[in-house]
């Protein structure tokens, strides 16, 4: 049976924000941002079962660690190390859940490398996978491994069989984080998605996946801008946000790279190869909700910074 070492009397970590999807690779990648996201704390509490000790976060969570992602995945590892290790679960969270931006996962990838770490680091990243995608099953109702991926291995990771690849980062490339604070529910999101599309559509999304994989291998921006398209998901779901014609429209005109939802939305994205771009595109998309009475939080971040998870203090 494995037991903590001592010195570890608590452990926390950060994993940051993801965007999912990325147009061309629903429920297949994923991209991770660098500054915003999660923290997670655990320590051993020695009384035979976990117990959230603290949330700070602006939306309600789950304090039953049955329902909670964080104490879900931290389970799950227990269960997979048989350890009679248990924690208290301290979680900080640094945006809105619902908004798109892989906040479920980012608590879960954070409980799992802080849980990890704890126990005197069993698992690779890459074996924490499947213990943070059971995170999003709780959280969503689909155990999708395209936001949990980034949030522990940091870059763009697409996933084949779910297993992640890292692909190769553009030595130049910004991301607009867009976030209309209207609710969306990932389990919604997903509901409303046709089922069935027809061969053209996915003829016409495959090789806009391969044409995205070669540009950012060849750093052909001019690739990348045309292939970063979303054929198969992006038409169900864009009635869920308001003016996102409107926004792509702005995008472009700006000159970026790419725009789309973020993940299951509300929030979308945008990417840009400079950072004057970048902040170009999100004043762009602010003046788009000005005066709806719809208050909305962007951020721009540098690509090459988003690491993964990370400990940190708490
Ligand atoms: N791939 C998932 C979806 C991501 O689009 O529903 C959810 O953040």
């Amino acid at each position: 049976m494995l037991k903590q070492t001592d010195a570890m009397d608590k452990v926390c970590a950060f994993a940051p924000a993801t965007i999912a999807n990325v147009n061309v690779g629903f429920d297949v990648l994923g991209l991770s941002l660098a500054t915003l996201g999660d923290k997670v704390e655990v320590s051993p509490n020695g009384l035979g079962y976990n117990r959230i000790s603290e949330i700070i976060s602006e939306t309600p969570l789950p304090t039953d660690p049955e329902k909670n992602s964080c104490t879900y995945v931290i389970k799950k590892m227990q269960e997979a190390l048989h350890t009679d290790v248990t924690v208290d679960v301290r979680i900080k969270k640094g945006f809105a859940s619902g908004s798109g931006l892989g906040s479920s996962s980012a608590s879960s990838a954070a409980a799992a490398f802080a849980f990890n770490a704890l126990m005197g680091t069993p698992f690779t990243r890459e074996e924490l996978l499947p213990f943070a995608a059971e995170g999003e099953r709780i959280a969503c109702g689909a155990a999708h491994f395209d936001n949990v991926s980034p949030a522990l291995l940091g870059g763009i990771v697409l996933l084949h069989q779910q297993r992640p690849i890292r692909l190769p980062q553009p030595k130049e490339l910004f991301a607009v984080s867009f976030f209309p604070n209207i609710e969306v529910k990932t389990a919604s999101s997903r509901s409303i998605i046709a089922q069935h599309a027809s061969l053209n559509v996915i003829a016409k999304q495959v090789s806009a996946m391969g044409a995205f994989v070669a540009a950012l291998y060849n750093e052909d921006y001019a690739l990348l801008k045309e292939a970063c398209k979303d054929y198969l998901v992006e038409p169900s779901r864009k009635i869920l946000i308001p003016f996102f014609d409107e926004m792509r429209e702005a995008t472009l005109a700006c000159g970026g790279l790419a725009f789309g939802i973020s993940g299951s939305g509300p929030s979308v994205f945008a990417l840009a190869s400079t950072r004057s771009t970048a902040e170009k595109i999100q004043h762009s998309l602010e003046h788009c909700y000005e005066g709806t009475g719809i208050k909305t939080i962007s951020l721009v971040e540098d690509l090459k910074e988003g690491k993964g998870a990370t400990l940190c203090e708490y």
